[in-house]
């Protein structure tokens, strides 16, 4: 057997307690209320994204012993900023303290699972269901419903028990799955979207023409797909 190793991009440990008064000033003269319980569940978060992070490292490992196939390309485990929590919070009119936060916001930690094919996203997805400690909180199937944009992606939120020194705490963990093109796509389209922001003429230049690769990308993912098959 040649193992060949899959690449997980994790995120350096954030010591959030060492820049708490950072945080503090972040706020500023805003009410945050139990402010030492969000700290605690971002770490949580954080745990949680390693816990998921870690069975879909070893799914992919799995498929690789008994089907000779990697459904996964690569996968970019990320933390959301602290700053944008808060400002998802203030946009979105929640509650500012840890209980808005908690019953509300559930992409505080964020895996993308880059796959090679399109039948790995929904294999990916049923074998990370399928297990017995994950509950499946929200499911957004934007490759079945394209978003207007052209964007295409599998965008589920699991709920995975963490064990901590005090005990268990279930946890939600965002995980968007997508093929290598459907990323490309993403990643090209965000970069518009954020120049946009300096010049709004750029999405009546450009819009239209990613929306049509992105129809033009699907068209390809399919009947290559369907190649692999046959060559399998
Ligand atoms: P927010 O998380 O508050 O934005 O709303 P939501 O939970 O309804 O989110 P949604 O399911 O739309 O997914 C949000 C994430 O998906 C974003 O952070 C992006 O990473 C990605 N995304 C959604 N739509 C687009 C799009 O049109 N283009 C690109 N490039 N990415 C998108
Ligand atoms: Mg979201």
């Amino acid at each position: 057997i040649v193992e060949v190793p899959m690449i997980l991009e994790r995120q350096n440990f954030i010591n959030i307690r060492k820049s708490e008064t950072e945080l503090r000033q972040l706020l500023g003269d805003r009410q945050f209320k139990n402010f030492e319980e969000f700290i605690s569940y971002y770490h949580l978060c954080a745990e949680g994204a390693n816990e998921v992070g870690t069975k879909l490292e070893n799914l992919d490992s799995d498929f690789q012993f008994k089907y000779d196939h990697n459904p996964i390309h690569h996968m970019e485990e990320r933390m959301k900023e602290i700053p944008s929590v808060f400002e998802k919070v203030r946009r979105k009119g929640y509650e500012m303290s840890a209980k808005g936060i908690k019953d509300n916001i559930y992409d505080i930690a964020g895996i993308r699972v880059i796959t090679n094919y399109l039948d790995d996203v929904y294999s990916v997805e049923k074998t990370l269901l399928q297990q017995s400690d994950i509950e499946l909180i929200k499911r957004k199937d934007y490759i079945k419903n394209p978003k207007e944009s052209g964007y295409r992606s599998l965008h589920i939120v699991v709920s995975v028990p963490v064990f901590e020194t005090n005990g268990v705490q279930n946890t939600p963990v965002e995980v968007q799955i997508r093929t290598v093109g459907m990323d490309m796509w993403a990643s090209l389209e965000h970069k518009l979207r954020y120049k946009t922001k300096a010049d709004p003429t750029l999405v009546d230049k450009y819009g239209d023409q990613l929306k049509g690769y992105a129809e033009e990308l699907s068209k390809i993912e399919i009947n290559m797909q369907s190649i692999f098959h046959d060559l399998s």
